[in-house]
């Protein structure tokens, strides 16, 4: 199979490529902006026509979340113009195509956990945003992998673990860390083992998938700086008291749980335990 990923110098991007290579895969390119500005529609069409690609591992997205508030026209051209640009050059190609999508897509006011099929409601612009990335993947594609993920975590990029370590590493002896808002957080290099099992496949449809098991932010950061063997006092705070402490412009939700039932009923094999995630992860970043 001859596979393109996006998004290629971010975190789930950079394993992709990683897992990619493991199973053996030659024929694969990775792209980021400076190869390809997926706005620019009739170079994605050109790019993705010479390339001939079987599948589409699609990535690449503005993931600036609080910035996309003040900037709707940037943020929709890359998440949901883009997206629909590699869609319909997917569909006159033939190719399979994986879009990553996002808790986000919900406004987290369900009490209990959100199924695949549940009523989505973005409350920020890049939920908006990315869950108008999954319509135009729908309406185009027959052959696609929509997978939902939240709290990403990767060696190649930015995420909430380094800036933990980081804070402490400036001798910050005290962090105020929200305590109600739950969700799961994502290792990308168990992520890219689901979306490598899954291109092998024609299961398409839309998925969840993170690693299993809940936490709060707070109960997450109580666990990086344990593992990490960091004395530091993590203050549990809401979401309110925190937002009068910083300025913060998109809303999250305040429920981020995501059932993988769609992941077992096809016989996908679901993402180990985030706290398992979490010290494999702490010892990559330390080697
Ligand atoms: N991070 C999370 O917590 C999270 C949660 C849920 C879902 N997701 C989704 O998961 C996927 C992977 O996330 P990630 O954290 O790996 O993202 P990331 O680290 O931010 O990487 C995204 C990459 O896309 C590139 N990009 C931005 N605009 C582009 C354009 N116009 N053309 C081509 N490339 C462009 C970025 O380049 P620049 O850095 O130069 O902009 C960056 O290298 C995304 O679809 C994201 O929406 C992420």
């Amino acid at each position: 199979m001859k596979i393109l990923v996006t998004g290629v110098k971010g975190q789930l991007g950079y394993d992709c490529i990683k897992e990619l290579t493991k199973r053996g895969y030659t024929d694969i390119l990775g792209i980021d902006i400076e190869d390809l500005d997926i706005t620019d529609k009739t170079k994605v069409l050109e790019y993705i026509k010479s390339y001939k690609p079987d599948v589409v591992m699609h990535n690449a997205a503005y993931t600036a979340v609080d910035k996309a508030e003040l900037n709707y026209d940037d943020c929709y051209k890359v998440n949901t113009l883009g997206t629909k640009y590699i869609a319909e050059a997917c569909k006159e190609i033939g190719a399979k195509m994986v879009y990553i999508s996002t808790d986000y897509v919900f406004d987290g006011s369900k009490d209990g956990i959100y199924e695949i099929n549940d009523k989505t409601n973005p409350i920020s612009v890049y939920g908006k945003t990315k869950l108008d990335g999954e319509l135009a993947v729908k309406s185009i594609l027959e052959k696609y992998f929509i997978v939902r993920i939240s709290w990403v975590f990767g060696i190649n990029g930015h995420n909430f673990i380094k800036t933990m370590l980081r804070l402490a590493s400036l001798g910050k002896t005290e962090l105020n860390v929200v305590d109600d808002q739950i969700g799961s957080p994502t290792y990308t290099a168990d992520l890219a083992v689901l979306l490598c099992d899954m291109i092998e496949t024609d299961k398409y449809g839309t998925y969840q998938a993170t690693n299993e098991g809940y936490c709060s932010w707070y109960e997450f950061a109580k666990k990086i700086f344990e593992l990490s063997n960091i004395n530091i006092k993590v203050n549990p705070v809401t979401t309110k008291e925190y937002l009068q402490m910083v300025t913060q412009q998109a809303k999250r939700p305040m429920n981020s749980k995501m059932s993988k039932d769609s992941l077992d009923k096809v016989g996908f094999k679901r993402l180990p335990n985030w706290e398992d995630a979490l010290e494999r992860y702490l010892k990559e970043v330390s080697l």
